[in-house]
């Protein structure tokens, strides 16, 4: 029929049947443009709407489970966390949250894994196969990858002393993967403030938004090879943080390229707003952290977060939950996966 192009594989079987119940009863052609239009539109708003309940009867222990696996692998390293944080930024800039930053490479496509931000440096891999473990062992077949992340991602700012919120979910997992997209939709610590405004507003995030996401850099580490230039050649940086990061960062290239340094000088492992207050005093350790206090437009909100902790913890949580809306495959587009690594 002509007008099953109306209704994809995506169309509900409730949806369909008022549809032909309505076609049925009516030759009138504009009644059926009508149902079409609202039927299209009907559609392409419930299938972007992601919700909080949406695992509430299919999966009622997810959060639990989730919670649990994720507190013991920090138990075990503290850094995990932030990995865990990471790992949802990474996925959701390319191409949506959806999964895809989990595939392994395939005869059909390299995935993201070894992209320049990822390579040797994105983490956790293990930890959100035994999530997915767990959380199959509950319910089967049920909870996307993408959506196991974006909890995991929350549970480690909460564990972390942050703030917590409401993890909207219903997101389906990819099955492909881009290296290409990672390399150039993830910004890199060498990016200028212009270059992080544009690489956020390209996702449909604000200035606000990056400004606020950024303070996941109160957590976790960062390899020499990625601050190397900032701590042996700019100026805008305290001369004694410097010297000090340069004890275990060599200026010579390919010397001590994995050697880690606290992305937050004062309180490495703590979600809280350090990290502006070290902008404000020049001790931000990337070029791109330093870049959003170096007199530019960011400045302002830089100095709020850096005195106002409560405005951070609700701007980086609306920051989170808008980043967790990010192209989500829903509806029938995607699939479950059930190894996080693989498609089925
Ligand atoms: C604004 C642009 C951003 C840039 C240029 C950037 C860059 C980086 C770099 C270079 C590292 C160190 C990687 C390494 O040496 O292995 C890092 C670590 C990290 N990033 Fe970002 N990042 C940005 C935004 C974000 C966002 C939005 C989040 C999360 C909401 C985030 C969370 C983290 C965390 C938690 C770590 C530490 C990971 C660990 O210890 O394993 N970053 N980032
Ligand atoms: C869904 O589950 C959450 C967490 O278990 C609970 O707080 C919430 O009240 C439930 N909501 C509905 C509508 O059932
Ligand atoms: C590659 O794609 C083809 C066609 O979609 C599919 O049949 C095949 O299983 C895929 N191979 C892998 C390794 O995923
Ligand atoms: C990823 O890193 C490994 C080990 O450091 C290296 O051998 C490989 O060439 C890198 N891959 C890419 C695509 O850069
Ligand atoms: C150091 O900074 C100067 C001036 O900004 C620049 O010309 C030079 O290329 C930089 N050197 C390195 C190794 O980054
Ligand atoms: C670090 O290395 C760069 C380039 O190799 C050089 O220009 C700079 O003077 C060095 N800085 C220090 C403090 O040694």
């Amino acid at each position: 029929m002509q007008y099953s192009m109306f209704c994809s594989s995506t169309c509900s079987t409730s949806l369909w049947l008022i549809f032909t119940k309505t076609m049925a009863s009516s030759s009138s052609s504009l009644v059926f443009f009508v149902v079409a239009y609202l039927l299209v539109v009907f559609l392409g708003s419930s299938n972007a709407q992601l919700s909080t309940t949406f695992y509430n009867t299919s999966c009622p222990n997810l959060f639990s489970t989730v919670k649990s696996v994720v507190q013991s692998a920090i138990n075990k390293e503290t850094r995990m966390g932030a990995s865990l944080l990471r790992l949802f930024f990474h996925d959701c800039f390319v191409n949506g949250c959806d999964g895809s930053v989990l595939l392994d490479d395939t005869s059909n496509f390299t995935g993201e894994k070894t992209a320049a931000p990822n390579n040797g440096s994105l983490r956790g891999f293990d930890v959100i196969d035994q999530i997915k473990t767990a959380v199959e062992k509950a319910c089967p077949g049920v909870v996307s990858c993408a959506d196991i992340i974006a909890i995991t991602a929350r549970d480690s700012v909460v564990i972390a002393g942050g703030p917590t919120w409401s993890v909207k979910l219903g997101r389906r997992d990819a099955t492909t993967a881009s290296r290409t997209a990672a390399n150039n939709n993830i910004p890199p610590p060498t990016a200028s403030l212009s270059a992080l405004i544009t690489s956020f507003q390209n996702q449909g995030l604000s200035t606000t938004d990056m400004v606020a996401l950024s303070g996941a850099h109160t957590i976790g580490q960062a390899r020499c090879t990625t601050f190397r230039t900032r701590i042996y050649n700019e100026s805008t940086i305290d001369a004694s943080f410097a010297q000090s990061r340069q004890s275990n960062c060599p200026n010579a290239t390919n010397s001590g390229d994995d050697n880690l340094a606290p992305l937050d000088v004062k309180t490495p492992n703590r979600f809280d707003n350090g990290y502006y207050t070290n902008l404000v005093n020049q001790k931000g350790l990337l070029h791109s952290d330093q870049q959003l206090f170096s007199g530019g437009s960011t400045n302002a909100l830089v100095q709020t977060y850096s005195t106002k902790p409560s405005q951070f913890n609700s701007d980086f949580v609306t920051a989170m939950i808008n980043m967790g809306d990010i192209k989500p495959l829903t509806g029938s587009n995607g699939e479950i996966r059930k190894n996080c690594r693989k498609t089925n």
